[in-house]
């Protein structure tokens, strides 16, 4: 355990050393050198916090895919009116972007015709799609390649407004105009900054992990960083196996460190490691512990969050692993396993979002907001304080100069904005 320990420990001097490398690959991406952060402009920049009108937001990413109606009011406020989520299955976004792009286009017609939006009149709709996109406008990009379980193929090299909009003309819907496609970190990003002068950051650490900024060199753009893919981090022999068996090796090395979608994983790998080597349930091989992410970061929250002496919650989520009769001090292992994969996750996002801050202010000579979204952070019990914990160990008492907020429905929102700004220029 003390060896686990020390493998995956983040010590103020590792995050200091990352903060440097990330800044070298950020301005290496800026350039257009190589470099593991794609750094891609968005040609968004900051609301005025004005703009209005009703507005259709697309959300595919993640677990589910979501339509939503959003009613931009002006002065900063805003509301979802309506929002519907649709179960994706591995036949959507595992076959042929046709099958993925009819989904959401059959989703959208069942969704408008139960929204009550001005009939015959042409409607705006704002698209966030959380993939590396090389956008060339801020209605048009090209998916550059998949990432977390998506795979459709036909999707990959081609513009992703125009797979929608062929879509949308098969299901026979004409009055949608798709005049934004963004990530979902610049939705986060945009949905803040339309009520906080402060907000100059989004960040996800849901199923996946990215962010973006404001960027001082590109008059204010929003740039997305793809930090999911930052790989100048220490890794173990966990995240190596983790990595080499997983659908996009050599990729999203941080991601695999940091999101939802790997950190049971992580947890599996390491809880087999104790039992192989005898330390955990006596060495008696568990199936769930031998089946490729069957441990869920879900689960490890629960067992986070568990406090009651015996460990009751921890027996009940093995239960469910089908390991029927945990001792305690088994429970306590598996638990301390989750602790120390998790505080790791904390400590390199916190690493990753100081470098961000400190691109844009060097000395954090003022206040920053940075708008958080996702499972993991909203989700993962005292995620969000070791985070805070990390960036004092790297900024002292200015660290409190980085407000984290958790912004909900940032990618509904943020869409409706980014397509409102680009409504009022076509
Ligand atoms: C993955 C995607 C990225 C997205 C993030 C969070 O890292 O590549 O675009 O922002 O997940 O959903």
């Amino acid at each position: 355990m003390k060896d686990l320990e020390k493998q995956f420990t983040v010590t103020a001097a590792d995050m200091r050393r990352v903060v440097e490398d990330f800044h070298a690959e950020m301005e290496r991406g800026l350039c257009g050198k190589s470099s593991s952060l794609k750094m891609i402009p968005t040609y968004v920049h900051r609301p005025t916090g004005d703009e209005k009108g009703t507005y259709i937001a697309l959300d595919l990413g993640g677990t589910n895919f979501r339509v939503l109606q959003v009613e931009l009011k002006g002065g900063g406020r805003s509301a979802v009116v309506r929002a519907e989520k649709f179960a994706l299955r591995k036949a959507h976004i595992a076959t042929t972007a046709d099958a993925l792009f009819g989904f959401i286009a059959r989703s959208i017609k069942d969704f408008m015709s139960g929204a009550r939006i001005g009939a015959g009149k042409r409607v705006h709709l704002g698209f966030t799609f959380s993939f590396p996109v090389k956008q060339t406008a801020v209605d048009s990009g090209i998916l550059i390649r998949w990432t977390k379980a998506f795979r459709a193929k036909g999707a990959e090299g081609r513009d992703v407004v125009a797979l929608l909009n062929e879509a949308l003309g098969r299901e026979g819907i004409s009055d949608i105009k798709v005049s934004a496609l963004l990530n979902d970190t610049v939705g986060t990003l945009v949905a803040e900054a339309y009520e906080d002068r402060q907000c100059d950051a989004g960040v996800i650490l849901g199923t996946g992990t990215n962010a973006c900024y404001y960027e001082p060199s590109r008059e204010g753009m929003a740039i997305n960083i793809e930090w999911g893919n930052f790989n100048k981090l220490r890794s173990t022999p966990y995240d190596r196996a983790l990595d080499k068996a997983s659908g996009n090796p050599g990729q999203q090395i941080l991601e695999k460190m940091v999101s939802g979608m790997y950190l049971g994983e992580l947890a599996r790998l390491v809880c087999a490691e104790l039992i192989k080597k005898k330390a955990l349930f006596g060495g008696k091989p568990s199936a769930a512990f031998g089946r490729a992410y069957a441990f869920k970061t879900e689960q490890m929250s629960r067992i986070a969050a568990d406090a009651s002496k015996g460990l009751a919650g921890t027996a009940a989520v093995l239960k469910e692993l089908g390991i029927r009769k945990a001792a305690v001090e088994d429970r306590a292992l598996v638990k301390k396993a989750c602790d120390i994969i998790s505080t790791r996750a904390a400590r390199v996002s916190a690493t990753a979002l100081a470098a961000v801050v400190t691109r844009m202010d060097p000395a954090l000579s003022s206040a920053h907001t940075a708008a958080i979204d996702g499972s993991v952070f909203e989700k993962y019990p005292r995620f969000s304080a070791k985070m805070k914990d990390a960036l004092r160990e790297l900024f002292g008492r200015k660290a409190d100069r980085i407000k984290m907020v958790l912004t909900k429905d940032g990618s509904g929102k943020g869409a409706a904005i980014v397509a409102a700004v680009s409504a009022t220029y076509a």
